[in-house]
């Protein structure tokens, strides 16, 4: 972070509930902390988010919401979340759970699949967790088109949309419904080993045969291509000198189970800033001064 000096980072996630409470728009100052850097910066107010801004010399437009610790009537909705699956979906069911067990300030509304019978999907229905298809092909005309997927999220009130293993690639329409607010989990340290084709154990084995010594997953935003929007958050492991691509692939996974949970913890709890130059950050629920 060499232009720390320069940083200023802003809030993150809801224009609508920022519209109920825009009467308590203010801009205060605070001091932001990047490791061991401390900032006096402008921070705006989750309620700006609708509002221009006030110092026209930033020129942005703050969209999403971040809850203002010092301020009593600022407490947290609970999300909804939408999770997309194609597969046997741990990284699902390690959500959901955390979700349950109140790890994770919101709740599974809905299950999107291409694959009816996938674990994932057995596992929604198992929890009273509705499943929807998408999208529509010729063996499942059942399945739901782009802009029917849109309002059916909608009706569900859908806050965030989690990709946990969802292999087709999300159609630009539902990017830009949910802008900021689509996330994915890709199997290695991108931007190393992803894009098309890159999926499964042809991530793990690629990442052997080039002689990487690490590896491990990445949270990203998802834009309209495959595994290219920011990234988030990452966990390392090691790659090991007799790994298999079986072996490499569940110490990965076992990572992925942690990091997908805390960061989906961090977004339901309007924990995520975008720093000027477009990067997302977590704020630390421990140490608000804290940015990883
Ligand atoms: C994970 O490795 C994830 O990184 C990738 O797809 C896999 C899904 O695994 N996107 P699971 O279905 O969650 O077990």
């Amino acid at each position: 972070m060499s232009s720390t000096t320069g940083i200023r980072v802003y809030s993150s996630i809801n224009v609508h509930k920022s519209l109920e409470r825009r009467r308590l728009c203010r801009v205060y100052t605070r001091n932001l902390s990047f490791g061991r850097q401390c900032l006096e910066k402008p921070w705006f107010a989750p309620e700006l988010a609708i509002e221009k801004p006030r110092d026209s010399r930033t020129g942005f437009t703050c969209r999403n919401c971040v809850p203002d610790a010092e301020r009593e009537d600022c407490a947290v909705r609970r999300k909804k979340l939408a999770v997309f699956v194609s597969g046997g979906g741990s990284n699902f069911r390690s959500i959901h759970e955390a979700s349950v067990g109140g790890l994770v300030h919101g709740d599974v509304a809905v299950l999107v699949t291409d694959k009816p019978g996938c674990g994932g999907a057995e596992y929604a229905r198992a929890n009273g967790i509705p499943v929807i298809l998408f999208p529509k092909t010729k063996s499942s005309a059942e399945g739901l088109s782009s802009i029917d997927l849109i309002t059916t999220l909608r009706k569900f009130k859908v806050d965030f949309i989690l990709l946990a293993g969802y292999l087709k690639l999300i159609p630009a329409e539902l990017v830009q419904a949910y802008p900021k607010s689509i996330l994915n989990i890709h199997p290695s340290l991108l931007p190393a080993f992803g894009g098309k084709g890159f999926y499964g154990l042809k991530v793990h084995r690629a990442v052997i045969a080039s002689g990487a010594r690490y590896s491990g997953p990445t949270v990203h935003f998802v834009d309209e291509n495959f595994d290219t929007g920011r990234t988030l958050a990452q966990r390392v492991v090691p790659v090991l000198a007799n790994d298999t691509a079986e072996e490499l692939a569940a110490r990965v996974l076992h990572e992925e189970h942690q990091v997908y949970v805390e960061v989906v913890s961090a977004l339901c709890e309007d924990r995520i800033v975008w720093r000027e130059d477009g990067v997302p950050l977590i704020r630390s629920r421990e140490d608000p001064n804290v940015y990883t």
